[in-house]
């Protein structure tokens, strides 16, 4: 039954009243069957980390970087040399801006955080100084809907989360840079640049550059969190690039303004992976002031690990064409079922990332996912792309269709139509009292 926004004001109470016993029929038929299925987590498949199998035993007893440097041993906090050089091109960045850490960018990216917040940055005070003298919360922007864990780290440490809206081509730069000239409490953003978590959208040319320029407006410390988790995630083989912003924030005399950040936790393994940072030589220094106070270096046999598998930048992206030709087909499953929602909602179609966006009529992505997870197949929690948890519309929902099998997600996104058509016409109803 093809069903639209349109359709749905003009029908009659008749009419909705008998979509909806239709619909009831089809979501208790849906629940009758028993379904377990979980399209939450953007992890890779079994298939995808597969791939990387050949990583085990590369190494073959042979465990010197190429200057000679024992990886099995102590040092090395930022990284080994050949790490650096391979991960330093694939970020368009030089060897002596990056650091090669452990298996986790978004531990790179707390650790960060929590330093520049309580022990200081090149440049500034720390954060911190800055709640003691005024008695304020220190802030960040989010642009909105984003990665839920970003939102976490923020929170943990005590910083407020300000949304931002997103549209195309990225964050709205009128209200990002109105923000931060007029707070100089706002320290920082977040972002992720290429086939952002949830939305798949690139930052244009033009955005970029705006960001190259925020830390001339920006008050002390401002950091631009530029979690580039994605890079080289390209479902297409012409999907739209990025520019590099650490170059045009050499243009624009702002390098020390921003983070970068990366993993190959979906170009290998998502659990033993290698994450880097990627920021300015003084930057740099300042991190590895505090983090080698926890640290004495990280795990530098996995790095080399990496550089023998992947070989090049070209290594790299020959690997994640085979990934797409896994994910491709898991993303088209989701993408022709939800045709049928033509007019009860909104989705992105993505070039690359882990992530469909859509967007249901206002007020029911909580209804939408509860539907569903009654019906056995589980949605990320309606709100967890927004700060707080706190969807103002309470409309978005993400998709994650990396990890189950085809069939799984075909039957998953054959209940979430039935559940969104659902979900449309008992609002409606309830609209006509
Ligand atoms: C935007 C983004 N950043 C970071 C991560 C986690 O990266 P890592 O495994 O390197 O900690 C994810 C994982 O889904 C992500 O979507």
């Amino acid at each position: 039954m093809s069903i639209d926004r349109a359709a749905l004001t003009n029908a009659s109470v008749a009419q909705l009243r008998e979509w909806e016993a239709n619909l009831t029929k089809e979501y208790d038929a849906i629940k009758a069957a028993g379904l377990t299925l979980d399209l939450t987590r953007g992890k890779p498949s079994a298939d995808q980390l597969a791939l990387s199998d050949a990583m085990d035993g590369i190494l073959a007893g042979n465990f010197k970087d190429e200057d000679g440097t024992d990886t099995r041993n102590y040092g090395g906090l930022d990284g080994i040399k050949s790490a650096k050089q391979l991960f330093a091109q694939m970020m368009g960045v030089g060897t002596d801006e990056i650091l090669i850490g452990g298996n986790s960018s978004l531990t790179l990216m707390y650790q960060a955080q929590s330093l520049a917040m309580y022990w200081g940055l090149h440049g500034s005070e720390p954060w911190h100084a800055e709640v003691v003298a005024t008695d304020k919360k220190i802030k960040f922007l989010a642009p909105v809907p984003g990665y839920d864990r970003h939102f976490g780290v923020s929170d943990h440490i005590g910083i407020e989360l300000i949304p931002v809206a997103m549209n195309e081509h990225g964050p709205d730069m009128d209200q990002v840079e109105a923000l931060v000239k007029a707070d100089p409490l706002i320290k920082g953003i977040w972002c992720v640049p290429r086939f952002s978590n949830p939305s798949g959208i690139v930052y244009s040319d033009a955005v970029v550059e705006r960001f190259a320029q925020l830390g001339k407006i920006a008050g002390k410390g401002f950091r631009i969190f530029w979690d580039n988790a994605y890079a080289v995630h390209t479902l297409d083989d012409n999907a739209p690039q990025l520019a590099n912003l650490f170059a045009l924030c050499k243009k624009y005399g702002t390098e020390d303004s921003v983070y970068m950040f990366g993993s190959t936790s979906k170009i290998t393994y998502a659990g033993a992976g290698v994450a880097f940072m990627a920021a300015s030589p003084a930057n740099l220094k300042e991190f590895q002031k505090h983090l080698g106070q926890g640290q004495i270096g990280p795990d530098k046999v996995n790095q080399l690990r990496h550089v023998k598998f992947l070989k090049s930048v070209d290594g790299i992206h020959a690997l994640m064409r085979k990934h797409a030709e896994l994910l491709k087909p898991r993303f088209d499953a989701v993408l022709t079922r939800l045709e049928a929602l033509k007019g009860l909602g909104e989705w992105t179609v993505p070039q690359g990332g882990y992530f469909i966006s859509f967007d249901t009529i206002p007020g029911l992505a909580k209804t939408v996912v509860k539907l569903a997870a009654e019906a056995g197949v589980k949605f990320t929690p309606a709100g967890a792309t927004f700060p707080y948890g706190k969807d103002p519309l309470d409309c978005n929902i993400r998709f994650a269709p990396s990890f189950p099998k085809i069939a799984e997600i075909e039957k998953g996104t054959d209940v979430f139509v039935t559940c969104v058509k659902l979900a449309s016409v008992r609002q409606e109803l309830a609209k006509r009292g």
